[in-house]
């Protein structure tokens, strides 16, 4: 299974400096080690020079940070598949915990963002992961369990691999520098893993999962290489060329 070493490009300056970085990154990384692939998201206004940029370079995908479940009608400021696609994306992030959290999206719509993009033909990298007080109070597998359920709802059965990615980001890790420790890391991925073979009993097991939530290049060579830890999701850190490509070699 490839390792997804992803970048998160929340709020990024600028189109052409999205361009330069996504640049500099495929010139840094040079030719990408067989068992990585890089996803780049970046704000919907870079997606052009972002793809620009990497046409050509082996192994790098660009996607979109949300998406809207329709391709006809009235949506006013919507993005749907059909317009990431035409701007060359081959991906989208759903479910990012700044979309719950803080533009109060529903597990619901976030099941109808995944489905849709994908019965739309684009991969889906589907975000989830629990607030500091639920993991407090106890609740990391309800609300692994209940995020999955509801995310991958519509979802079929026999859905490739190859097409979908979890993406786990304790909201507590995101932006904090506060990274989930090992152990904290293989006990959630091991959640998620048993809650995906229960649901796909055909292809759970080879469905990559990501870590998310500060990850560094001093800290991502042991990140990927715990069990059920199949690329990582980056976002400060992936800002800048020369730390990314760090991050996406260790
Ligand atoms: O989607 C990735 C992002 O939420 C993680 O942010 O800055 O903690 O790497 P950061």
């Amino acid at each position: 299974m490839k390792k997804l070493m992803a970048a998160n490009w929340k709020m990024y300056k600028t189109a052409d400096e999205a361009r330069e970085t996504a640049r500099a990154l495929v010139d840094k990384v040079g030719s990408l080690p067989q068992d990585r692939e890089v996803l780049i998201f970046p704000p919907f206004t870079a997606l052009h020079g972002t793809v620009e940029a990497v046409k050509g370079a082996a192994g790098f995908n660009v996607g979109g940070q949300d998406v809207y479940p329709a391709d006809e009608g009235a949506f006013t400021g919507e993005i749907s598949p059909a317009m990431l696609a035409a701007c060359g994306c081959n991906w989208v992030l759903t479910g990012h915990s700044e979309r719950r959290h803080v533009l109060g999206e529903s597990n619901t719509f976030v099941g109808q963002k995944t489905a849709y993009s994908l019965a739309k033909g684009l991969k889906v990298c589907l975000c989830i992961g629990e607030k500091l007080e639920e993991r407090e109070a106890g609740k990391l597998t309800a609300i692994i369990h209940t995020q999955l359920e509801t995310g991958l709802k519509d979802v079929p059965a026999d859905i490739s691999p190859e097409v979908i990615a979890i993406a786990y980001e304790p909201v507590w890790a995101i932006g904090t520098g506060k990274v989930a420790g090992p152990k904290e890391i293989l006990e959630a991925h091991a959640i998620v893993r048993e809650k995906l073979v229960a649901m796909f009993p055909a292809t759970g097991a080879q469905m990559p999962i990501l870590y998310g939530g500060s990850v560094k290049p001093d800290n991502a060579s042991e990140i990927v290489s715990l069990d059920n830890v199949n690329g990582v999701l980056v976002g400060g850190a992936s800002l800048q060329a020369d730390s990314f490509s760090r991050i996406v070699l260790a």
